[in-house]
């Protein structure tokens, strides 16, 4: 272990997150998280992890379900692709035997896991010693910490081999915390950091460059828009038509709303048949 490596522990026994799935063990409840955790914010995902552990409790009754019930219940998390991809992996899961590979290679190929998922669940269901979720936040972290060595994703794995096994679940989440309150991409508060004995600075305070006012407004951009469709067939499937009546829709033109709708297809999120739009896995009669 290097000073950097005590530092970090020291100050996850002191300022670490209580976060309700650090509270288990279930590869299920654990994967649920990550996968919720991917595009989504802590605050967002408590409720809705709980909410999903309520209605499906298990990989066996998630996979069970239909995919429009599990896209209702994701409502409020976006990306809503994610989902469908939970919801096929609930089915994969079960198709292999009814639990996840304890494997990161193995993992990697099933539906909705990436490389950063895999080495997350890894660690914290699984306790790999190996395993090293390495996101922009962690490489930011290493690149504040170490500005004359330039670290990349090797760096972090070669500092993750000098930690014991059992450590290996607080290492990760303690970097996760400290990339989350300390070292965010808005800015980071030397005074603050876990790591100011190593670079000895003291109230220097660093913001990102840039301005917003050359980003789209988010309710002109095809994410919105996509997430209104999808909002609105949660009520229920409609005609093509009545969907592209929707005053919502007046601010887009024929073209773009049906590109946003075979993009919603794509991704297995919507279906189109005779004339509705529907839910994937709801019944239109
Ligand atoms: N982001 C991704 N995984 C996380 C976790 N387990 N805890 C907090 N934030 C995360």
């Amino acid at each position: 272990m290097t000073r950097f490596h005590a530092l970090v522990f020291a100050w996850f026994q002191k300022h670490g997150r209580d976060l309700p799935w650090r509270r288990t063990t279930d590869p299920y409840a654990i994967a649920l998280s990550e996968i919720m955790l991917q595009q989504t914010q802590v605050d967002r995902v408590m409720p809705k992890w709980r909410a999903f552990l309520d209605a499906f409790p298990t990989w066996n009754d998630l996979a069970g379900a239909k995919t429009s019930d599990v896209l209702r219940l994701w409502k409020g998390l976006g990306y809503n692709r994610r989902a469908v991809m939970l919801h096929r992996l609930a089915k994969m899961v079960i198709a292999l035997g009814g639990e996840l590979p304890n494997d990161i290679a193995a993992m990697k190929k099933l539906p909705g896991i990436g490389e950063y998922t895999a080495n997350a669940i890894a660690a914290f269901a699984f306790r790999h010693a190996d395993a090293a979720p390495i996101d922009t936040n962690i490489i930011r972290i290493l690149r504040r910490v170490f500005p004359r060595h330039r670290p990349d994703a090797r760096s972090m794995q070669l500092l993750a081999q000098r930690i014991r096994p059992n450590d290996v679940w607080t290492w990760n989440h303690a970097l996760m915390d400290i990339g989350a309150l300390h070292c965010s991409s808005r800015g980071h508060v030397w005074g603050l950091c876990p790591f100011a004995p190593l670079h000895g600075s003291k109230e220097k305070i660093e913001y990102r460059q840039g301005s917003r006012a050359s980003q789209t407004r988010f309710e002109d951009t095809d994410r919105y828009f996509r997430g209104r469709i999808v909002d609105q067939l949660r009520e229920g499937p409609m005609t093509m038509k009545r969907l592209r009546a929707l005053p919502v829709f007046d601010r887009i033109d024929d073209e773009r709303f049906t590109t946003l709708v075979k993009r919603v297809v794509h991704d297995g999120v919507v279906e189109v048949r005779k004339n509705k739009v529907f839910l994937s896995g709801d019944d239109i009669c």
